[in-house]
């Protein structure tokens, strides 16, 4: 295990390092160009651990002595006997591959290099040295302490026994190790691109609001934050850099095509709290929440149809609609005033009331993968007439239960967004940047879902994910869409969506 831990760079994520294995008893040198830096670090750190005195959580002589674990070095050369360095700072690749160059002149044979870089290639920072295979990403998160989970990337010519080294560290400090080989994005800056892609595309086609569209992903799957607020609190210039850097290095697979709207706003210094205003505006650091919009009342006089055979559907649907003085018709067609309801996966209104031969000016879409106690969803086609959505909004809202009325959308907000979330993970897995067991684990912890990728797929049902992802390729025509093989292959031959490729 390592001694002596050498943290270059004492920025937000430097000193996290440092308070993490100062925590964990390791003794840890800080070396910043900018001496300030280094005080400020650790007054910083040791203010936060004050707060852990405080609170009960830190004894006074922990307190102490894990301070004391944190000393200056205010040359490079006082690294020198370091058996591990952890570097975090400035992402650009010439500047860390030659502070690389320089620590190996310095440092004995067997000292592990790690970098904390998110975006560059390790491989590619550790080519700059004569000894490749004792370079490794350390990838943190932020705060460092708070966020249990570092990424522990293999550069190509790594040699396991460091790998090995860090994950031990990582472990012993409290933290969930997860390997990935060195590709774009890692593990959690590539499965986290769905989430974020896939909801300002359908901005950019008119679906919703930025606001909607986070109501809906907050009370339907249960992210703690929508996209367009989580877009606000990273600043949509860092996230816009991730979406841009991730798509260049997959050589412009369309899965991870980077939008319009946010280049825009990034020039336009709409970058979120930090500017005072993102998708949403802020008045001292607080969110300014415009009050959802309350329909005018009308007559509810026109009897509705649902084209959904689930009992559990049609019992909610009949039961809200008879609280609103509203009838469902039973018949296998509609009548000719009927107020047509239909519950299509991954079509839109449109392509669903012309497959099954309904008038579009009565024909709204209700979701289905929406969460029906907290928030419903209705989907209206270019032809909904004004009274149809109107009655049906006030229909389904007779419960008390807020219904959002969307444009029309191969799958909504919930099965578009959901559905790439699980097609990503399961892309992930098959490339073998993790492994079925660790994805939702680590997915959880660094992007605070409330599920992974693949008990989400388990959770909405992965034969329906796979309809929505095949449909939503059919109506698009992109391969943007295209399911995953590891997807495909476990709807085909039921099985569990974490089952390994072998069974050895
Ligand atoms: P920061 O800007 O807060 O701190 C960087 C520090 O490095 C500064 O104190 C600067 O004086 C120092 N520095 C710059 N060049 C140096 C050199 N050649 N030698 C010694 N010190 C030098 O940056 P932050 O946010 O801490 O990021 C550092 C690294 O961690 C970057 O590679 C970044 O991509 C990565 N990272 C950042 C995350 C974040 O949320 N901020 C998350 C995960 C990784």
């Amino acid at each position: 295990m390592f001694q002596r831990i050498g943290v270059i760079g004492a920025g937000a994520m430097g000193r996290g390092i440092a308070q993490l294995f100062a925590s964990s008893g390791q003794q840890v040198l800080i070396y910043d160009t900018r001496v300030e830096a280094i005080h400020d670090a650790i007054k910083f750190n040791s203010d936060l651990l004050q707060r852990s005195v405080a609170k009960g959580k830190l004894s006074e002589a922990e307190f102490t002595a894990t301070v004391a674990r944190m000393q200056p070095a205010t040359t490079l050369e006082a690294l020198k006997d370091c058996d591990l360095i952890i570097e975090a700072i400035v992402e650009i690749l010439e500047v860390k591959q030659n502070l690389f160059r320089d620590l190996e002149a310095l440092v004995s044979s067997d000292c592990l290099l790690a970098t904390n870089t998110s975006s560059l290639s390790v491989t590619r920072i550790a080519a700059g040295c004569q000894r490749p295979e004792r370079v490794a990403g350390f990838h943190f998160f932020n705060p460092v302490p708070l966020m249990k989970i570092v990424e522990v990337v293999r550069g190509s010519r790594t040699e396991e026994r460091y790998i090995d080294g860090l994950v031990q560290l990582a472990e012993q400090a409290g933290h969930f190790a997860v390997i990935t080989p060195d590709t774009p994005g890692f593990l959690v800056n590539h499965a986290g691109r769905a989430f974020g892609t896939e909801a300002l595309r359908m901005l950019s086609e008119g679906v919703a609001t930025p606001q909607q569209i986070d109501r809906i992903l907050r009370d339907g799957p249960g992210f703690r934050m929508g996209p367009f607020e989580l877009f606000d609190l990273t600043g949509l210039d860092v996230s816009h850099a991730v979406m841009e850097s991730v798509y260049e290095q997959f050589y412009h697979d369309p899965r991870y095509t980077p939008s319009f709207i946010a280049a825009q706003r990034v020039a336009a210094g709409l970058l979120g709290r930090k500017t005072g205003q993102g998708f949403y505006r802020y008045d001292n650091g607080q969110k300014i929440e415009a009050a959802e919009p309350a329909p005018a009342e009308v007559l509810i006089n026109r009897p509705f149809w649902l084209d959904s055979q689930d009992a559990q559907v049609r019992s909610q649907v009949s039961a809200v609609l008879s609280a609103a003085g509203a009838t469902l018709e039973q018949g296998n067609q509609p009548s000719a005033e009927a107020i047509c309801l239909v519950t299509p996966q991954g079509e839109d209104c449109t392509q669903l009331a012309a497959r099954l031969g309904l008038p579009a000016a009565q024909t709204l879409a209700l979701d289905t993968f929406a969460s029906w106690d907290k928030r419903r969803t209705l989907m209206r086609n270019p032809a909904s007439s004004a009274d149809t959505v109107a009655q049906a909004r006030q229909a389904l809202a007779a419960d008390g239960v807020p219904v959002e009325i969307i444009n029309d959308s191969p799958g909504f907000v919930i099965q578009r967004l959901i559905a790439s979330v699980v097609n990503l993970g399961c892309e992930i897995v098959q490339k073998g940047i993790t492994d079925a067991d660790s994805i939702d684990r680590a997915i959880q912890l660094a992007l605070g879902y409330p599920k992974g990728p693949l008990a989400f797929g388990e959770h909405y049902g992965k034969e329906r994910i796979f309809t929505v992802l095949h449909n939503l390729q059919a109506v698009y025509g992109e391969p943007r869409y295209r399911p995953s093989p590891w997807l495909r292959r476990r709807v085909q031959l039921d099985l569990p969506l974490n089952t390994p490729d072998s069974q050895e």
